[in-house]
C-alpha cells in the first residue's frame, strides 16, 4: 500500500492541525446557531469524523452519497444521488463537507440541489482544492489545503476503493492506474 505512493503531500500531523483550524473557524462562525454538517460519502468520512470533534458548538450530522458519471479520474458533472439526507434542511444552516474539489462539478450540483430545499444557508468545507482544475464557479468558505493536479489518495480518498486508510495524503503512483 505505502509503496504505491510516490510522494507524501500532507502528513498526519499537518492534517490534524488543519482540521483543528477549520473546526475553530466553524465554531466561531456558527456560535449560537444550529448547524448541520452534510458529509459526502465516502471520501469525506474521515475528514468529517475528525472535523466534528474539532467543533466546539452544537452540531448535527447527516450523510449523502452521490456518484458522478464519468471515469475515476474525471467527473462529468452529471450526478446521481445514491443516498439522500435523512432529514429536512429547511430553515437550517448547512455546511457540505467534502474531501476534494477537483472540477467542482459534483459540488456545484450538490449546492444547487440543497439550496432548493429552503435552508437558511449552505456553505462548503473542503479538505483539498485542486485549483487548476476548477471548472465550476463555486466558493468554499472553509479550505484545508491547495493540492497539486495529481491523483491523490489517503485520509479517506480512494482509488478503486483502496488506500482510504492511509493516515496521510499522498500522490498515487500512475503505474497503479495506467
Ligand atoms: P469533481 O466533481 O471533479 O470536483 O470531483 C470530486 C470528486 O472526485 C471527489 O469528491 C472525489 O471523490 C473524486 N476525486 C477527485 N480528485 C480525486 C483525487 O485526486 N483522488 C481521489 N478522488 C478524487
Ligand atoms: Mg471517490
Amino acid at each position: 500500500m505505502h509503496e504505491d505512493v510516490t510522494q507524501v503531500l500532507f502528513t498526519q500531523e499537518e492534517i490534524a492541525e488543519t482540521v483543528k483550524r477549520i473546526g475553530a473557524e466553524i465554531s466561531r462562525d456558527y456560535a449560537g446557531k444550529k448547524l448541520l454538517l452534510v458529509t459526502v460519502l465516502k471520501g469525506a468520512f474521515i475528514f468529517m469524523a475528525d472535523l466534528v470533534r474539532a467543533i466546539d458548538s452544537e452540531v448535527e450530522i447527516d450523510f449523502m452519497e452521490v456518484s458522478s458519471y464519468g471515469t475515476e479520474a474525471k467527473s462529468s458533472g452529471i450526478v446521481r444521488i445514491i443516498k439522500d439526507l435523512d432529514s429536512s434542511i429547511e430553515g437550517r444552516h448547512v455546511i457540505i463537507v467534502e474531501d476534494i474539489l477537483d472540477s467542482g462539478l459534483t459540488l456545484k450540483y450538490l449546492c444547487k440541489n440543497l439550496n432548493s430545499r429552503k435552508p437558511l444557508s449552505v456553505e462548503i468545507a473542503t479538505l483539498l482544492l485542486k485549483k487548476e482544475k476548477q471548472e465550476a464557479d463555486i466558493t468554499c468558505k472553509y479550505l484545508g489545503f491547495c493540492c497539486p493536479d495529481e491523483f491523490v489518495v489517503g485520509y479517506g480518498l480512494d482509488f478503486s476503493e483502496r488506500y482510504r486508510n492511509l493516515p496521510y495524503i499522498g500522490v498515487l503512483d500512475p503505474k497503479v492506474y495506467s
